[in-house]
């Protein structure tokens, strides 16, 4: 392992530092379309699992029992962080953070569909003003893939008015009593139409080219309609999406591998940021590993060279600085509004976070224009269809008692955070 010395890494102190979440992976009782579909999927999930990882990953022998269990499936409680955010907020103070990135649950908000839960909206507004006490500036996510199922019962995302139901829902929020300035419109919608539309993995399970296509649009619609809706309601507030970007190489590095790569770069890491950029103050980067394109007939499939997280992902720290030099040619601000790993037994994190937080710090000297670093997550939480067993909490949560560990890889963070 490089040596994790901390002595050269020095950031501006106006840097924003945080950690995310979403509201379905952490709040607990949650009644969306992702809620239906665990019941009804969680058995298959659990059977399905020795397929899926039993093979592939160093740490099935871990992970198998929990993996096999229906109710791993299940998001229940998740980390019960609807009520004990408070608790949460001052962990995250204590290590220094200065920002917090979280989700509002369109669900909890509007349940049914025109009817606006007041007492849910006060909750959010309890939140934000639990960060304001401490200090902690909101990162508000507006969609972090979840819909109410009255939105999923019309089609979803692929309702002709989705853009205005979803402004509806945002102008709310924005409307009464949502104090922040930084808003994330969006989380990686290109994920999300490829594993719901494409991949048939996630609800409502489609594989259809047209309808991830047309879905895709219909998310960087929604994304530009609801900017101005917000801009309306509150004059100067920042906007982005944020977007997962992978570092994709060509291995073997050869003309057919290099073309490949540049038509994937186009289509997977720019296609929906072309897209959504004028309409945006700033990019929201969300980056986890390194992709190995190869095309070329009858040659060896890459094998990945760095280590591997708990979920098989090849951690790439200098993966980070390629994507944000990429980055460089919208002349917008970038956040890293998510960067993280599957890191149980927590050896892996602290290297992790040095080694890429020292490739930031190059693309940084480079001038590239990057304010911000939001650790993935605060808090262990539900990891979509993959369950409980991936732990990507800073903050180790024992699901039986909810009670919180910070992890010494996040005090590590928080040395860093307070040199600079
Ligand atoms: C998502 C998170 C997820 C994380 C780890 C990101 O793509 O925004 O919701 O938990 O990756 O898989």
């Amino acid at each position: 392992m490089p040596d994790p010395d901390i002595l050269d890494l020095n950031f501006p102190s106006s840097f924003f530092w945080g950690a995310s979440t979403s509201a379905h992976q952490v709040e607990g009782d949650n009644q969306n379309d992702w809620s239906e579909w665990e019941q009804s999927n969680a058995k298959r999930l659990a059977r399905e699992s020795v397929d899926r990882y039993g093979n592939r990953l160093a740490s099935w022998e871990k992970i198998a029992a929990q993996a096999q269990n229906p109710q791993n499936y299940i998001s229940g409680k998740a980390a019960d962080h609807y009520h004990l955010y408070a608790q949460d907020f001052d962990l995250l103070k204590s290590l220094g953070l200065n920002s917090y990135r979280f989700s509002i649950e369109w669900s909890r908000v509007e349940p049914e569909f025109g009817k606006f839960n007041d007492q849910e909206i006060d909750h959010y507004r309890r939140v934000i003003g639990a960060l304001r006490e401490r200090d902690i500036e909101p990162f508000v996510t507006l969609w972090h893939w979840t819909i109410p199922t009255w939105f999923r019962d019309r089609g979803g995302w692929a309702n002709k008015d989705a853009a205005r139901y979803f402004a509806d829902f945002v102008s709310r929020i924005v409307g009464c009593c949502i104090d922040a300035d930084y808003w994330i419109t969006l989380n990686e919608p290109e994920i999300y139409v490829n594993q719901s539309y494409l991949a048939g993995e996630w609800p409502p399970q489609r594989k259809s080219y047209l309808e991830y296509f047309n879905l895709l649009n219909a998310l960087i619609h929604a994304h530009n309609y609801v900017t101005d809706a917000v801009r309306q309601l509150r004059p100067g507030a920042k906007l982005g999406v944020a977007h997962n970007i992978t570092r994709i190489e060509a291995t073997p590095d050869n003309f057919l591998n290099r073309l490949g790569v540049k038509v994937v770069n186009w289509w997977t890491n720019r296609y929906l940021l072309d897209r959504v950029i004028e309409s945006s103050d700033f990019v929201g980067l969300n980056y986890y590993f390194r992709r190995y394109l190869n095309i070329t007939p009858f040659a060896k499939k890459a094998e990945p060279t760095g280590p591997l997280s708990d979920m098989g992902w090849e951690l790439y720290p200098e993966g980070i600085y390629h994507v944000l030099k990429g980055l460089q040619k919208y002349k917008k601000p970038v956040f890293i509004t998510e960067h993280g790993l599957a890191d149980a037994d927590d050896k892996l994190r602290e290297w992790y976070i040095v080694e890429s937080l020292r490739n930031v710090q190059k693309a940084m000297q480079e001038n590239v224009d990057v304010r911000g670093y939001f650790h993935w997550s605060l808090l262990d939480n539900f990891e979509w269809d993959k369950g409980f067993w991936p732990r990507f909490g800073l903050v180790e949560v024992d699901f039986e008692t909810q009670e919180r560990k910070v992890r010494e890889s996040a005090k590590r963070l928080g040395e860093i955070i307070q040199r600079s």
